[in-house]
């Protein structure tokens, strides 16, 4: 049993990930269960703040009583992905329909970047959630504590969210070299992990800020029936098998190599797809091939990846920082040295409660 206090808030900010590993593929009719495992760098400046905000409901109308604002504005798109989450989510968490719920949300990084938010957005949420949940049973809430289960939560919502819930590194899936990992949970990894990640910068290089063609929901349902899937499933394990030992060696060659095969792989499926589909764009091409080459040239450890869009994460030891604006400077195109073509980010220690008082706006 559970009662819940008349009213509260709670508030959360909670960063987004950049996947070295991809998760590209769900098992099928399961709840957003990963084909394969991942492994992801949690980022620091890239974030989502949350407020969720309960009181007595003001009509019976509908089975959950919900409204949202992002960044001070109802976003009703936003809302409805949100509601139909509350709605499947209404058995196990009754509370959910028995207040009146109020959103307000908004994140550090342009809406407009072309970056995508589901991450930092979903596991904010799965934060205010169990939060609110352990307050009803009359409960403090340790994140620390109680991780797993807020990361179960945010991946029901969207897979990747999952990983936002952990430090630094975060691994998802089940994988023989590492026993606790779980297709239903986000895991941290030892010190020597977290020390290794600890060192990494993640410059996002805006190529194109235009909303996906084909959403990551699309592109994990066209692996159902895709030619080279099984295959795939079984590379991301060996994949991931020689990160985590290059990541335990501090071998950053082979861990950059790791990298830019999964960023090349995941955009290589979306191309050889039952209906064949390319979110790299031309500029995205010339990043990559400038990336490459100043690398070679200068025999610096920069390398990239990619998430599903065309943009370009150009990751770098925090040493060679100079090193790396001296590239942006001279080896591309001079746009991307203004501050609205680039988001400059590093690995983060994940996510932390905000003050409970909602904002205005
Ligand atoms: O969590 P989703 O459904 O948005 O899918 C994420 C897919 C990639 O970003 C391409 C890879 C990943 O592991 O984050």
């Amino acid at each position: 049993m559970y009662s819940c206090p008349p009213e509260g808030v709670v508030g959360w900010r909670s960063p987004s990930n950049i996947a070295l590993i991809k998760y590209w593929g769900k098992q099928p009719q399961r709840e957003q269960l990963p084909a394969n495992p991942s492994l992801s760098f949690t980022l620091h400046h890239a974030y989502t703040d949350m407020w969720l905000y309960w009181t007595r409901r003001t009509h019976r109308d509908d089975p959950i009583e919900l409204q949202l604002y992002f960044e001070g504005r109802p976003a009703d798109d936003f809302r409805k992905r949100i509601y139909d989450f509350m709605l499947r989510l209404l058995p196990e968490m009754p509370f959910l329909g028995e207040y009146a719920i109020t959103i307000r949300t908004r994140n550090s990084f342009p809406h407009s970047a072309g970056i995508a938010s589901s991450a930092s957005a979903m596991s904010a949420l799965a934060l205010c959630l169990v939060e609110w949940k352990y307050r009803c049973h009359g409960l403090s809430f340790d994140l620390h504590q109680h991780y797993r289960e807020v990361s179960d939560i945010a991946r029901r919502a969207s897979g990747s969210a999952c990983r936002s819930i952990v430090p630094q590194v975060a691994l998802w899936g089940a994988h023989p070299d590492v026993e606790e990992a779980s297709d239903s949970y986000a895991i941290p990894l030892p010190k020597t992990y977290r020390d290794f990640a600890e060192q990494w910068r993640d410059l996002i290089l805006i190529v194109d800020k235009s909303p996906k063609s084909i959403s990551s929901s699309q592109g994990h349902a066209l692996m159902e029936g895709h030619p080279y899937a099984t295959t795939r499933y079984q590379q991301a394990k060996k994949h991931l098998s020689v990160l985590l030992k290059a990541m335990k060696d501090g071998d950053i060659e082979t861990f950059g190599r790791i990298v830019e095969a999964e960023a090349l792989t995941l955009h290589a499926l979306m191309m050889c797809s039952p209906t064949p589909y390319m979110l790299l764009k031309p500029q995205t091409i010339d990043v990559i091939n400038a990336i490459q080459n100043w690398r070679r040239t200068r025999d610096l450890p920069m390398y990239f990846t990619l998430d599903a869009g065309p943009n370009v994460h150009l990751l770098y030891p925090q040493t060679y920082e100079a090193e790396i604006w001296t590239f942006i400077a001279t080896a591309l195109p001079s746009f991307y040295y203004h501050p609205s073509r680039y988001l400059a980010d590093e690995v983060g220690n994940g996510p932390h409660p905000l003050e409970p008082t909602m904002p205005d706006s």
